[in-house]
């Protein structure tokens, strides 16, 4: 008589079977196969910025933002890798508002932040009561349950990256209602410009400080990352300085975090991090169990993910899922944006990275 596969000896009679699913219960052995496996894995994949400019500039003659339905009056492009996002934790999307238009008013409990592609003084994007103009490349916050709204006061269409904890929130904890519309289409401005900066620079209200000196929550209850522009021409100074007098990171060049301003220390949201990393020599391959997402802010190279390769230029987003090794070979000088749920894997002392062995 054949020897019984270890399967066969498990399998269970059709009465235990039907006596467990009669009461919502299945095995473990049954069940663990198939954890994790709830969210799509995702691919390591590249958008072209001329097939995300074709997209935007497409939906941008045949929608205006004004006819689009309540919940969803933003005029975005969402590339797709997993089941709705790029990745199961990061979601960007590209969204453009014309001359004129206005994206009203509204809050929810997902971070957000604005990387600004296409930008402009008079392109404002309102937070917190403050105004805060979107020039290229700057970085505007838009933390949890803070209000905003998009005004284009200029002449130019704009365009900007919109990076969100979106899966996290929505699929992995299925967090409900995380989402309000403000009674107004327009906020009221309540604040001067440079408030927000002005609260996080090197002088603090004295009522703001705690007992032991640390700074403290400001305007009462305030989530851990307040409303905050890092200008470009900052962090490109910094990145070049850096450059100047120091080695390069082997595996991300030379590369600055943007900083929770309440803290002076990253990761800028409690559920992703965020750096601006410039490279001028190829770099080392390595891997991890964090997913990051790439944006081309500057220049054109090539990137190794696995057994593929990914050229890209200037406005390109491409993602380098968990666990693939991976490295950067610039054309010259190029400067990316990175994206990463790192804090989430540190958050439960899960995150690790490595160099392969040679
Ligand atoms: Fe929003
Ligand atoms: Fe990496």
């Amino acid at each position: 008589m054949a020897q019984q596969e270890p399967e066969e000896l498990l399998e269970m009679s059709s009465d235990t079977r039907s006596i467990l699913e009669e009461h919502d219960l299945r095995p473990l052995w049954e069940v663990e196969d198939e954890m994790g496996t709830v969210l799509d894995d995702p691919e390591a994949d590249i958008w072209k910025w001329d097939d995300i400019k074709e997209s935007i500039d497409a939906i941008e003659r045949d929608v205006p933002i004004a006819d689009l339905p309540p919940g969803f009056q933003r005029r975005v492009a969402v590339p797709i890798n997993t089941a709705n996002a790029i990745s199961n934790t990061i979601y960007v999307g590209i969204q453009t508002v014309s001359p004129g238009e206005t994206a009203p008013s509204h809050r929810h409990g997902a971070n957000a932040l604005r990387f600004t592609i296409d930008g402009h003084e008079d392109m404002k994007t309102v937070v917190a009561g403050e105004e805060f103009p979107m020039k290229d490349n700057d970085l505007i916050t838009t933390p949890q349950w803070e209000w905003h709204d998009h005004v284009n006061e200029s002449d130019e269409t704009a365009a900007w990256l919109d990076v969100l904890d979106l899966p996290l929130v929505l699929d992995s904890l299925n967090a409900k209602n995380t989402f309000e519309y403000h009674e107004l289409e327009r906020q009221p401005v309540t604040k001067s410009q440079g408030y927000w900066a002005s609260q996080y620079g090197r002088g603090r209200a004295q009522e703001d400080l705690k007992e032991d000196g640390i700074p403290g929550p400001f305007e009462g209850n305030r989530e851990p990352t307040p409303p905050y522009r890092f200008q470009w021409e900052e962090m490109v100074e910094s990145l070049h300085q850096r450059a100047d007098n120091n080695d390069p990171n082997p595996n991300d060049g030379y590369s600055l975090s943007y900083v929770n301003p309440a803290s002076g220390e990253p990761p800028l949201f409690p559920t992703m991090s965020f750096r601006a990393q410039l490279m001028q020599e190829d770099t080392d391959p390595h891997f991890h169990n964090m997913t990051e997402v790439f944006f081309v802010i500057d220049g054109e190279g090539i990137t190794h993910i696995g057994d593929e390769a990914f050229e890209w230029s200037k406005w390109d987003i491409f993602i380098v899922p968990p666990d693939e090794i991976h490295h950067h070979e610039p054309h010259g000088e190029a400067t990316l944006l990175a994206m990463t749920d790192r804090p989430v894997f540190e958050a439960f002392n899960l995150y690790a990275e490595a160099e392969p062995s040679s």
